[in-house]
């Protein structure tokens, strides 16, 4: 029988700081209380919203703290800004951390009541600064809370997918994933009325080629489905009258862009390289086409002929 790998023993032969190590070991920690909350939680609304103006689900909140809580008195992170807070926190060890951590505590919170799969997204940034350019992130990662829980990771060194078990480890599943080429699964955001007319084309052109449409409403799950199928790929492309799209970039998109490169796929805006740009605020947004080279490739190709 093979033998079970540990996150503890990969992140240790991962070559990445033994302090980034500790950190991911955190957030994991953290996740298992998220798959648990889930599993039994309390689903009404908690009758706030968020900056964004979208109302949070109790769920949102635990998870935004259940994180908070956990990475706040490690020593090992400076500032800290979720999705759900509404600014920086500097975390209580007097910011004297060696990485900053930008999370979206639970991804795809609208598909709660209908128990399909959601996720935490989480970007690791070296030193204070929360932000910087995407490429200059230690580690991305995202726990798939799902039918089975999920981890998948990266700190440059591959893409790594590892499954909790019954005695709540992350044991590994497969390690140096990669995309194939292209792929034959396209998962199109945004209302259809509201695409560009080259994007539109792109989406047309990908259906005309027999593209499966496999769309969850989880940024996370479509995600994953990508990594697991080898290809395919995902956009939340900019709208008439919504340039920017939906997604947040320091939140969703750095950390997604850094394990799908690492997987040997790409993630560009529809014309630049994702982990090429830098975030003004933490709030900013930006259209996406994520997943294997080719349909990225050609995105960028449909985008310039109109
Ligand atoms: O976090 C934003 C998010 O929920 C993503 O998880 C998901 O991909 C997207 O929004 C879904 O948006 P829409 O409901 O517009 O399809
Ligand atoms: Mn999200």
């Amino acid at each position: 029988m093979a033998k079970l790998v540990y996150l503890m023993r990969h992140l240790r032969e991962s070559g990445a700081d033994r302090k980034l190590q500790q950190l991911i070991l955190e957030l994991a920690e953290a996740s298992k209380y998220i798959a648990h909350t889930i599993k039994t939680g309390e689903m009404g609304y908690a009758g706030t919203s968020n900056l964004y103006g979208e109302n949070q689900l109790a769920l949102d909140l635990l998870a935004d703290k259940i994180i908070k809580d956990r990475l706040d008195h490690t020593g090992l992170v400076s500032y800290m800004i979720s999705e759900e807070m509404n600014s920086i926190v500097s975390s209580h060890e007097n910011a004297m951390g060696p990485y900053s951590v930008c999370y979206d505590p639970l991804d795809g919170s609208s598909l709660i009541d209908t128990n399909l799969s959601i996720g935490t997204i989480v970007s690791i940034m070296p030193g204070k600064q929360v932000l910087q350019p995407g490429k200059n992130q230690a580690a991305a990662l995202y726990f798939l809370y799902g039918p089975r829980t999920e981890l998948v990771y990266t700190v440059g060194n591959g893409t790594h997918i590892f499954v909790l078990n019954d005695a709540y480890e992350y044991i590994l599943q497969s390690e140096y994933v990669t995309l194939n080429g292209f792929g034959n699964i396209y998962a199109p955001g945004g209302l259809k009325q509201e695409w560009t007319a080259s994007h539109t084309l792109f989406i047309n052109h990908l259906e005309d080629e027999g593209y499966k449409l496999r769309y969850s409403g989880a940024f996370v799950a479509d995600i994953n489905q990508l990594l697991a199928k080898k290809g395919g790929i995902f956009t939340y492309p900019a709208l008439k009258g919504k340039q920017e799209g939906k997604l947040r970039m320091v939140f969703e998109l750095f950390p997604m862009a850094f394990i799908i490169e690492q997987a040997g796929g790409a993630a560009s805006n529809g014309t630049l390289r994702i982990l090429d740009l830098e975030a003004s605020d933490f709030s900013q947004r930006s259209p996406i086409y994520i997943g294997s080279k080719k349909e990225v490739a050609l995105a960028a190709e449909f985008l310039k002929r109109i």
